[in-house]
């Protein structure tokens, strides 16, 4: 089976460790154990069985995140590698060869890969930079057929860090009934909204909704490889028969510790500094783009740590990124890498002892390109 390169992951696996000022990523600045537990919780992990567990993921992790989605139980939750795997055990679950999927674009690019690989028929419909990055529903509904079996989309959306709002989220679940369609919506960045209220979850509104989500972003921990698909129980079995094959069950450390920042008050804890981080540095972030009048067009997140921009600048982003790495050790993510040249994702998330410095340095290169 053929894939294509999957351009962001390859370029951060590549290039991220490598630069004194890491601007690609999405989430939250991680945070250490030592940050989210207490010091005798510390030292339960150094007593913990290090077995392979309940390899569908603990029924007290996985009843915990059930709690969080209306009518769910720990039979509709599978425990995962990431959001990663989540996404893609979902797209091999669900998607046979010549099915027509509508893809919301931009998007994590790795669902767009997936499918493709997986043979079907990916058609994508766009948010609207006119429109605030809200969806073009006409697009959605003329690319629709009898033979649309998933709707994916990415809420909070990544790149842009727009939420849909309500009654967008009810023509797609509309659409979705007319041919009997999955949704896969990917909510990883839930949780980190700047109004401080977590937007809807797909799994509210609709019966053959499907959520990846996991630990990586709101809740900035990345490294612990937490994920999760919560959904219809026949698709979370199918997902789980999939994860026999691939990675079998994520570490009880992970399990261990997201049971412990997945409680209600922790939880809250967590995305409260989260977004209290991510406030201050889109400040900052605003404040670097105004030196730069006439050169950047931009919508502000609504949620998530990036900073989607277009540049008017005579240079493509790949090139841009490469010029931004090679001449001043600064990583951001190119628009091409998600389909939309001349934009750039700047990562706000991280510390602000590295995201000032970064855009300082960005800035000399803009500045010789004449913005
Ligand atoms: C929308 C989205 N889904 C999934 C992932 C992968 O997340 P994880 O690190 O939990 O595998 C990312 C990472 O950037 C993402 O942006």
């Amino acid at each position: 089976m053929k894939i294509e390169p999957f351009a962001l992951e390859r370029n951060q696996s590549l290039y991220e460790n490598t630069v004194r000022f890491n601007l690609s990523d999405s989430g939250v600045h991680p945070l250490s154990l030592r940050q989210v537990l207490a010091q005798d919780e510390c030292e339960e992990i150094l007593s913990l069985s290090q077995g392979y567990g309940q390899t569908n993921g603990s029924p007290e992790l996985r009843r915990r995140i059930a709690a969080y989605y209306s009518g769910l139980d720990e039979h509709n939750i599978l425990i995962t590698n990431g959001s990663a795997e989540a996404n893609f055990s979902v797209i091999w679950t669900l998607v046979e060869p010549g099915d027509d999927v509508l893809v919301m674009l931009p998007n994590y690019m790795l669902v767009w890969g997936a499918l493709r690989a997986f043979g079907a028929n990916a058609i994508g419909f766009q948010l609207r930079e006119d429109r605030n990055w809200a969806p073009d529903l006409d697009e959605l509904r003329d690319r629709h057929t009898p033979k649309t079996k998933l709707i994916v989309v990415c809420n909070p959306n990544n790149p842009t860090g727009a939420i849909l709002e309500r009654d967008a989220m009810e023509e797609i679940v509309a659409c979705a009934r007319k041919s009997g369609a999955y949704i896969l919506s990917d909510e990883i960045y839930r949780g980190s909204e700047f109004s401080g209220t977590d937007c809807p979850s797909f799994l509210d509104l609709y019966e053959k909704a499907i959520v990846c989500s996991g630990l990586s972003k709101s809740m900035a921990l990345p490294g612990l490889r937490i994920g999760w698909i919560a959904g219809p129980r026949d698709v979370i079995d199918g997902t789980w028969h999939r994860h026999d094959y691939t990675t079998i069950s994520t570490s009880i450390i992970g399990q261990y510790v997201a049971t412990k920042v997945l409680e209600p008050r922790r939880r809250a804890k967590i995305l409260s500094h989260s977004r209290s981080h991510l406030r201050q540095n889109l400040a900052m972030f605003s404040q670097w783009l105004s030196q730069h009048s006439g050169t950047f067009d931009f919508t502000p997140p609504k949620a998530g740590g990036m900073a989607f921009v277009r540049y008017h600048l005579p240079i493509g982003s790949t090139a841009l990124v490469e010029r931004f790495r090679t001449e001043r050790s600064v990583f951001a993510a190119a628009g091409d890498w998600f389909g939309m040249d001349h934009f750039l994702r700047f990562g706000i998330g991280t510390d602000a002892n590295i995201l000032r410095p970064g855009l300082e340095l960005a800035s000399q290169t803009i500045r010789e390109l004449g913005g």
